[in-house]
């Protein structure tokens, strides 16, 4: 997690790397810092709390220069303070950095420079990469970089500036992102494209173990012994409105929005584009298993996908939780594929299934929306969603794209398997081709899901039911609620209910309950009435519901549509239930306590 973004050119830094941070907030925000380097030597701002208030703070003690890098954090080692905020300075004040990452063997790095009398001000694990830098600093800022980076055990995307070389800015990463832009006026480093993207979409993506060196005018690249690399120059094409907020309040809000376009783009992609073309190259046939494995609600889209490729491809398929993965021994051969779902293709769970499914020779296929990206670069082969830039922490559009990647690739392989027939299959497209339409009308019913969001903010629980796929689901509805409203929240397959949970159920609890399974409609209304008759109050979401709504019943019908598919119009109901209720309670919904968007640490 953590934001880091530098930048070296014509213009003055500040509000340049200012405005950067305000676009890489969502990847931490307990505290932010600039410094800039100018004739007397670094100057540094930083403190606890939002981005905000950092600028506030610069207002009141401006620094300026055209050198500078900035930081957002999310707190590993040591707590949100002024003093544990970055950048980090090294004591004798010739080197600074900002890391996002976690250096593991600090505590024994900080002991032996301890012990060389250099002390350090704060409880990171970060401080070290300063000192160390500033102790091994040999005249030549390229060779102390490589030698404190082989120094360092961990994962960490930095960006480091020399008093002693002052027209520098270093980037080197291991395991975490760091992009280098190219911009008319000068050149960057940042986290993620979304960054710089009010100066340029010209981009080089760092690869591990590889040095950026950056002046105003030139980028270089170097190995860790030193010796030059080329790297290509790629062009980006998200677009910046693509990246701000565009008169919404939230971008939660705005992203929600966009689906009916980026669902569109994305089927696009998997039926006639670059997609199409990786999925029909996939084999299906040599694997006798296919395992997904992701985190959050990347996972719940795995449930989903289960239900869709064990019934249309007749093949097994576990879903694990990325961050179990590779402790359970899975058992997983060459005869496996996996599957690995992410939006940022930085989530460091993932990245590790991924190594690990790949160490135990599996063939890896992954589902990424970042390109560049860790896993999108490892895989055997990546697919992309194309729900562009996604910033706020919750995920909305990224998971609904990855939803009809998922179905489109159990049809593909339903059909290279012989198990769907060509009418089948043009018939399955083609409900697939409706979801953008109809994803459209429940965003036009948005007033009613508003209201009736409004009347449950109050509730300090509520229950997610479904059975079959609705369940899977249910299960990415209270992952939504939760993480953005704060109000307890637990989704269960709807006959589960009776085997303990119902015990939890009195007078005003609050239970959704989704119904999209026709041939399961009696059994989910059953569980509804026992619910109401405990003294629930029940929303049931779905289309396929003959119950009237009443005085404990309220519902929300949503358009026809294959079963197999109908979770990509219920969640469009289920995400504007969550924001509606947060943004009621006031919240702030973009940034969720305690989270961040791309979780880059164990
Ligand atoms: C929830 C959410 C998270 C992510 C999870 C995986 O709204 O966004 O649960 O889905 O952290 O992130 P990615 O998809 O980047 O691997």
């Amino acid at each position: 997690m953590c934001g880091i973004i530098g930048y070296v050119g014509m213009e003055n830094a500040v509000p340049v790397i200012l405005d950067g941070l305000k676009r890489l907030e969502y990847r931490g925000y307990d505290s932010a810092g600039i410094a800039v380097l100018n004739e007397q030597g670094f100057g540094v701002v930083k403190q606890k709390g939002r981005l905000s208030s950092l600028e506030k703070l610069i207002d009141q003690h401006p620094i300026d220069g055209v050198i500078g890098i900035g930081h957002t954090r999310w707190a590993t080692h040591g707590e949100p303070s002024d003093i544990n905020s970055h950048p980090h300075l090294g004591s004798q004040h010739r080197i600074a950095i900002v890391h996002n990452g976690i250096i593991e063997n600090y505590q024994q790095i900080k002991e032996r420079l301890q012990q060389k009398g250099i002390s350090f001000v704060s409880q990171t694990d970060s401080e070290v990469i300063a000192q160390l830098a500033e102790y091994y600093y040999t005249g030549n800022i390229v060779e102390t970089v490589i030698k404190t980076a082989n120094a360092l055990e961990g994962s960490f995307a930095l960006g480091i500036m020399s008093l002693d070389e002052p027209e520098k800015l270093i980037a080197v990463k291991q395991d975490n992102p760091l992009i280098i832009g190219v911009a008319e006026h000068g050149n960057f480093i940042a986290s993620d494209v979304p960054a710089i993207l009010a100066h340029t979409n010209k981009v080089y993506y760092l690869n591990d173990k590889e040095i950026a060196v950056l002046t105003g005018s030139t980028v270089e690249f170097f190995n860790m012994d030193g010796e030059p690399l080329h790297k290509e120059l790629e062009v980006v094409n998200w677009s910046l409105d693509s990246a701000e907020k565009g008169g919404y309040e939230h971008f939660m809000l705005k992203e929600i929005m966009e689906q009916p376009k980026i669902l569109q783009d994305t089927i696009h992609s998997a039926l006639s584009g670059d997609n199409a073309k990786i999925i029909e190259s996939l084999d299906i046939a040599k694997y006798k298993k296919i395992v997904i494995t992701a985190c959050g609600s990347a996972y719940n889209a795995g449930m989903v996908a289960r239900y869709v490729f064990e019934q249309l491809c007749r093949v097994s398929v576990e879903v694990e939780l990325a961050s179990e993965f590779r402790y359970k021994d899975p058992i997983i051969d060459r005869d496996t594929l996996v599957i690995l779902v992410s939006q940022s293709g930085e989530t460091a769970d993932t990245i590790a299934a991924m190594r690990e499914a790949k160490r135990r020779g599996a063939v890896t296929l992954s589902i990424i929306n970042v390109v560049g990206s860790t896993i999108a670069k490892e895989a055997d082969n990546t697919i992309y969603t194309m729900a562009g830039p996604e910033i706020a922490v919750a995920t909305t559009k990224a998971f609904s794209a990855q939803l009809v990647l998922l179905y489109l690739l159990a049809i593909a392989f339903a059909r290279k398997l012989g198990r769907i027939s060509p009418e089948v299959e043009a018939k399955l497209v083609a409900d697939i081709k409706s979801i953008p339409n109809k994803a459209a009308e429940i965003l036009e019913r948005v007033d009613s899901i508003q209201k009736y969001a409004a009347s449950c903010v109050g509730y300090k629980s509520i229950f997610f039911i479904g059975r079959n796929i609705d369940y899977a689901i249910a299960l990415e509805g209270s992952l939504k609620l939760k993480e953005i409203s704060y109000i307890h929240s637990e989704a269960y397959a709807g006959g589960e209910l009776k085997h303990g949970t119902i015990s939890l159920i009195e007078d005003n609890t609050m239970v959704v309950a989704i119904s999209c399974c026709e041939r399961l409609y009696e059994k989910i209304y059953s569980n509804v009435e026992q619910v109401i008759s405990r003294g629930a109050k029940v929303l049931m979401i779905g289309n396929c519901i003959k119950a009237a709504p009443g005085e404990k019943l309220e519902v929300i019908k949503i358009p026809a549509i294959n079963e197999l598919f109908s979770p990509s119009l219920s969640v469009i109901v289920l995400q504007l239930f969550a924001y509606y209720v947060a943004a009621n309670k006031g919240l702030d919904i973009d940034k969720p306590r305690n989270l961040a968007k791309s979780v880059t640490v164990e």
